[in-house]
């Protein structure tokens, strides 16, 4: 092994995500070829044989960048030393239940697991929350670790930027590659906000080369609904599309994003456009150095105002609700 490996905490290894995310880490997608990752699993005692198994089909693999696989139903323990930290498990939304009814159910869980990371993390432990209510998760996981700089704490929009970009190069029948400056605003939920007005297909904005109906009656619902669909059409949520956005995001925190373009990420605000500070809302991001700095000076469009602040008004409220449960 030529470094150190980095060591990568993954909790609810066991679940549908876990499976979909752990064998791509362990090939070198997460952190990029070259570097050695050490697996460390985190989940309840009923899941911990089911992750028994997946570390032997792990094993089975012989990736040769993995260095290693720990397997924990304690938060103490699987965040010891934890550079990466994706924090995946949680209760999913099944059929007809509403986002607010998981903020008291998954609550619970993020405080324990962010003093763990407080406690037991390495100093540059950068975490990913992915379980939903993600932003809020995040929030709840932050306000448990202190001792860590905010800025680590983030939730996974790329996922849904993902989709915007997929929906928009359909429409376009243009490469997703040709997309540029794609942004997800707000929270990861159906009132998010996805941006065409800064969208750039071959060097043009997005937003004028669709029209008006389409971009407000298909476009943003089909982006900001998708999670719904996806449950609706698979019985289950989404799995594979969501590991692969952890990827995403994890890699472009740790790797930098490409010159002359960005991502969205769910970062702790500092106050830019108008989002209450501390609120993790997903903002259009560049990585630098290995942080998140979010793109300053875009112009907001009074649509996108109303939309983003109705977004961001969701996060507030929800920031409120834990708040009132004590889950801060
Ligand atoms: P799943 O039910 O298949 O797996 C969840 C796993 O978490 C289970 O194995 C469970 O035992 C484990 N778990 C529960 N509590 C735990 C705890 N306290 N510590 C450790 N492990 C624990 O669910 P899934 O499909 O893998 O989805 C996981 C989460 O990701 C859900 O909240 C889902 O809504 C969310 N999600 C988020 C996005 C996004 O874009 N942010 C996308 C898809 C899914
Ligand atoms: C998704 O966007 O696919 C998920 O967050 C949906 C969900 O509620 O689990």
């Amino acid at each position: 092994m030529p470094q150190t490996p980095v060591k990568v905490t993954v909790t609810g290894a066991a679940g549908q995500i876990g499976y979909a995310l752990l064998f791509r880490i362990a090939s070198g997608q997460l952190l990029g070829q070259g570097v050695p990752v050490r697996l460390s699993l985190l989940e309840i005692p009923q899941a911990v044989k089911a992750a028994e198994g997946t570390a032997m089909e792990l094993d089975d693999c012989a990736f040769p960048l993995l260095a290693g696989i720990d397997i924990s139903d304690d938060p103490n323990v699987a965040f010891e030393g934890a550079n990466v930290g994706l924090l995946v498990g949680a209760r999913p939304r099944t059929k007809g239940m509403e986002r607010g009814d998981l903020l008291e159910a998954n609550g619970g869980i993020f405080g324990p697991q962010g003093k763990a990371i407080n406690d037991h993390a390495a100093d540059d432990v950068r975490v990913l929350v992915v379980g939903n209510p993600a932003n809020t998760n995040a929030l709840i996981a932050q306000a448990h670790a202190p001792d860590v700089p905010a800025a680590r704490f983030t939730a996974m929009t790329r996922l849904d930027h993902n989709r915007a970009l997929s929906q928009l190069a359909g429409k376009l029948q243009v490469p997703v590659a040709d997309i540029k400056k794609m942004t997800i605003w707000g929270n990861h939920s159906a009132t998010q906000y996805p941006d065409l007005y800064h969208a750039e297909v071959g060097g043009k904005v997005a937003a004028e080369q669709v029209d008006d109906a389409w971009l407000r009656d298909t476009f943003i619902p089909t982006v900001a609904k998708r999670g719904a669909a996806i449950i609706e059409a698979r019985g289950a949520s989404s799995a594979a599309s969501a590991a692969n956005a952890a990827i995403d995001h994890v890699h472009d925190w740790i790797n930098g994003t490409p010159q002359g373009d960005w991502t969205s990420a769910a970062v702790p605000s500092d106050g830019s456009y108008g989002v209450p500070e501390g609120l993790i809302s997903s903002f259009p991001v560049v990585s630098k150095g290995g942080a998140w700095e979010i793109v300053q000076g875009l112009d907001i469009d009074p649509f996108s105002r109303e939309r983003i602040d109705a977004s961001v008004a969701e996060l507030a409220d929800e920031r409120e609700a834990v708040s009132r449960l004590g889950l801060l």
